[in-house]
């Protein structure tokens, strides 16, 4: 299929946007700054699912949030629904804390939760954005089961993942998540990858529309971005 992703952010958004992960003093740490910046300006995940969430108004819960980028993604494009973001990378949580609260986004808020113990009580809408390759089948399907229990009727479940296909970008998408974990970048390593025809049967079989669209744009990367309705 092709991918007829959107761009990614300009230079100037996503600089607009990595300004707010700038240390609080010159000499300080710009990981998460220059990390925001190259994120947003390279990869088409946050216009996809800005994209997909645009004319919900339900709450929208971000498992996996990382430092929150979804939430100024959506800011930036007026998308005005009530945010919250749950990660196990506690530095991952201060720093989207602290960046929010400076960009003046009153309507979002972020916790440490380790999603391999719980899911937080949610209704609304839910986005899980490169997070699930980094749980084992089973707990695959507990997430996507618990993430279909909270949509509400009109909401959106938005999901990026890799898929288990055989291709060689699913190679390269294994091989970065790896390295990415090797070089203390990502806490967890990657377990597996989903099987698409699985996925869709669970949709299916819970009396959901989905669909499934590449979401890689100019990545070398395996990444789709699948998104479920209950109408
Ligand atoms: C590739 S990053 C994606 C971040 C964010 N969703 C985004 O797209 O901007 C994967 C995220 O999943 C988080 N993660 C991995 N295992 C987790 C777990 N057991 N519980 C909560 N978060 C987890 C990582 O800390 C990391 O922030």
């Amino acid at each position: 299929m092709t991918d007829t992703a959107l761009p990614p952010l300009s230079a100037e958004r996503a600089r607009h946007i990595a300004r707010a992960f700038l240390p609080d003093w010159p000499l300080g740490n710009r990981y998460h700054y220059y990390y925001a910046r190259a994120k947003l300006r390279s990869d088409p995940l946050y216009p996809g699912v800005c994209a997909a969430l645009k004319g919900t108004s339900a709450p929208l819960l971000d498992l996996g949030c990382g430092l929150g980028l979804l939430a100024h993604a959506l800011h930036e494009e007026g998308i005005a629904v009530r945010y919250f973001g749950v990660d196990h990378d506690a530095r991952k949580i201060v720093d989207a804390r602290r960046a929010a609260l400076r960009r003046g986004l009153v309507d979002a808020g972020f916790e440490t939760v380790d999603l391999s113990r719980s899911l937080p009580p949610h209704r609304g809408s839910v986005a899980m954005l490169d997070v699930l390759q980094f749980f084992s089948p089973g707990h695959q399907q507990v997430l996507v089961d618990g993430m279909l229990a909270m949509l509400a009727p009109g909401a959106r479940l938005v999901i990026r993942t890799g898929l288990d296909d055989g291709s060689r970008r699913a190679r390269i998408t294994r091989g970065t998540d790896r390295l990415s974990h090797l070089l203390g970048w990502m806490k967890s390593a990657p377990r597996h990858y989903p099987d698409a025809d699985r996925l869709r049967a669970r949709f299916d079989a819970a009396g959901l529309h989905s669909s499934f669209a590449p979401l890689s744009g100019d990545t070398p990367f395996n990444n789709w971005l699948i998104v479920a309705t209950r109408d």
